[in-house]
């Protein structure tokens, strides 16, 4: 047996241990040199994907629109947006996170093709537009609609996989404060998110550190922006109601 696996074996004993507890963002948990910088504009590295997202927010594409021609005063008519995803799309009764309404727009108002997930542009827009509600209570809605999604996302998050068997729930609410590989184990939250990771050396979107925990399972890894993925998503703000979006956050 490695020692990799022995020490997930000893996670998992300990995981069975869950208590209530007040669900914390991820900025409690980091260092406070880590707290300072992400605080930092001038020193938190993700806001030069911020900066980015803001040029193209004002670029026109071709012969369409920029996004500003449709959403001009962005800081204050996008103010609170991001608090709001993952949310049912009206339309299709699909639900979106912010990358997939920004794709959305990008694709029927500006008629382009779509950016793609985890591409520097659609990074840039969702870390700019989450910008503009950094500090503000995270506020997605959870009934009607969007009720089934949270289940299914509920579901998930407790479900135990992967080779190692684990829940999300064992190691985000099990394990909380315990150190792992040199991290210290959050409540898993995704409110810093796009963030930059050192480990990345960029900034990455949610879906990607949810790969990597999944990974870090051995379990199956969906597809960025996979149902699946969009519903944890969902449950995952749901725990988060209240608390500050952060993003960009810095991790490690
Ligand atoms: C032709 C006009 C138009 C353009 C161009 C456009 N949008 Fe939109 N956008 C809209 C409309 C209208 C809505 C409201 C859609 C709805 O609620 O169904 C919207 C919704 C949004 C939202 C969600 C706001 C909220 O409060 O939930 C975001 C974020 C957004 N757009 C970002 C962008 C970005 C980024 C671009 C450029 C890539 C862009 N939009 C281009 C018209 C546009
Ligand atoms: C073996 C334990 C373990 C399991 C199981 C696990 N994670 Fe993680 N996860 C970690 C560690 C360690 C980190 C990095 C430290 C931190 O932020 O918690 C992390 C980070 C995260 C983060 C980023 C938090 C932040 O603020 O940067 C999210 C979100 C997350 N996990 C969600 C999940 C979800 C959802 C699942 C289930 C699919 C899951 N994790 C399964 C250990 C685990």
């Amino acid at each position: 047996m490695t020692t990799r696996a022995a020490l997930f074996i000893g996670l998992s004993l300990a995981a069975t241990m869950v208590s209530a507890q007040e669900i914390k963002p991820g900025s409690a948990f980091l260092s406070p040199e880590m707290l300072r910088q992400q605080s930092d504009e001038a020193r938190n590295p993700g806001f030069l994907w911020v900066e980015q997202g803001g040029e193209l927010f004002s670029r026109r594409s071709g012969g369409a629109p920029a996004c500003i021609a449709c959403h001009a005063g962005p800081e204050r008519s996008l103010k609170g947006a991001a608090t709001r995803y993952p949310q049912v799309d009206a339309a299709s009764g699909k639900l979106l996170n912010l990358e997939g309404r920004i794709e959305q727009c990008r694709t029927q108002r500006q008629n382009e093709p779509a950016f793609g997930y985890e591409s520097p542009e659609l990074l840039g827009l969702t870390a700019y537009v989450a910008s503009f509600s950094r500090g503000l209570p995270m506020a997605v809605a959870t009934e009607g609609a969007a009720k089934p999604y949270l289940e299914a996302g509920k579901a998930f998050y407790e479900r135990r996989q992967g080779q190692l068997n684990l829940s999300c729930r064992q190691c985000h609410d099990g394990l909380v404060g315990e150190k792992l590989r040199g991290d210290t184990i959050s409540h898993g939250i995704g409110t810093g998110y796009p963030a930059y990771r050192l480990e990345w050396n960029g900034v990455g979107s949610l879906h990607r550190r949810l790969r990597a925990c999944s990974l870090g399972v051995r379990a199956t890894q969906f597809d960025y922006g996979a149902p699946d993925y969009l519903a944890l998503e969902l449950y995952l703000a749901a725990r988060a109601k209240g608390l500050p979006l952060e993003s960009p956050g810095l991790r490690r």
